[in-house]
């Protein structure tokens, strides 16, 4: 992955952030996730790349912009041909109460590298470098909480699991507390939480759960530009999301998908807050016409992760 394309992306996720934390609390989800990925879509042609979507809004025929095989990018001379993740806002919920946690967010790999994840449920986990090799998603939450515990050199029960806030986790919740580990139970945005493990000082050890699988493809791509780990099994509600991931090529619809498996080769991963949350801090107004955005961009190549706090003007570029 061409090191330059990765700041070049920072300028995508940040027209989407800005955009969207306009509806910043306003409770009108739709509005907030439109306005995300108008100004992505945008943002988009002024970059030179030949890209296609794998992770996006969203199958063609319900998604207008930014859907799964919309080919992106200005596609001039030397144009790197690249697959790509994308959420534009991912945690629309959140976005539109002014929750934490709220991100844009693009993940890009070569032709051919990412999962073709169908847009049903996955079972995660995922977990800092410390840990890295020491989780299994096949093994149950006791016994994967006691490795990462032994990885960290630290009590069980000094163990933070986040887990999304959901009816379908209350017997994981509930053997979570009885092992005597320490919960971090969050409304949304499971990508935020998966990358919050490699935070040193995000407080999260461990995610545990199941959320949107083309959120988990693009957590993966942050784990493996940070060293983390990351696991995922697909999980269906019905025969109709059987039918989908197999007409998008997935074979053995019980397979336990590894990083590897996820994201292969190196991977480029860029995010922007919209709202603050564990990773970065969200949009910010400041006096006359300017916002501050704060941005994180890594590498999988190299492991470098670079934090970037822009300022804007809205009165010479809008958004
Ligand atoms: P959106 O941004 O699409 O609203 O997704 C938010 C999210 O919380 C994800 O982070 C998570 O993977 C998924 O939704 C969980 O799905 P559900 O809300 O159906 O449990």
């Amino acid at each position: 992955m061409d090191r330059n394309l990765a700041l070049e992306f920072v300028r995508i996720t940040e027209a989407a952030a800005l955009a969207s934390s306009r509806f910043m609390g306003r409770g009108n989800e739709k509005a907030a996730d439109q306005a995300a990925v108008d100004a992505m879509r945008r943002a988009f042609d002024s970059v030179n790349i030949d890209g296609t979507v794998v992770i996006g809004e969203g199958e063609r025929d319900e998604a207008p912009m930014l859907y799964i095989g919309e080919s992106v990018g200005k596609k001039g001379v030397d144009a790197i041909a690249v697959d790509i993740a994308l959420d534009p806002l991912e945690g629309t919920t959140i976005c539109a109460v002014g929750g934490e946690g709220a991100i844009s967010v693009i993940a890009a790999a070569e032709r051919g590298n990412f999962l073709h994840a169908p847009d049903t449920y996955m079972e995660k986990i995922a977990c800092g470098p410390a840990a890295r090799g020491k989780i299994n998603i096949e093994k149950t939450a006791t016994e994967n909480i006691r490795a990462v515990a032994a990885s960290l050199n630290k009590p069980v029960e000094h163990v933070t699991v986040v887990i999304l806030d959901r009816p379908r986790h209350e017997s994981l919740i509930a053997e979570v507390r009885e092992l005597g580990s320490r919960i971090r139970l969050i409304g949304d945005g499971d990508v935020s939480a998966g990358v919050a493990t490699c935070w040193d000082d995000s407080g999260i050890d461990l995610l545990l759960g199941i959320g949107g699988a083309p959120e988990g493809v693009i957590t993966a791509a942050a784990m493996k530009c940070m060293g983390g780990d990351f696991q995922g099994r697909l999980k269906f509600r019905n025969d109709e999301e059987k039918d989908r991931a197999t007409k998008m090529g997935i074979k053995d619809l019980n397979r336990t998908y590894r990083l590897d498996d996820l994201v292969k080769g190196h991977v480029l991963f860029c995010a922007t807050g919209i709202t603050d949350g564990p990773l970065l801090k969200g949009v910010r107004t400041l006096p006359n016409t300017h916002l501050s955005t704060h941005s994180v961009v890594m590498r999988s190549q190299t492991g470098t992760i670079r934090h970037i706090e822009a300022m804007h003007d809205l009165s010479r570029k809008a958004f």
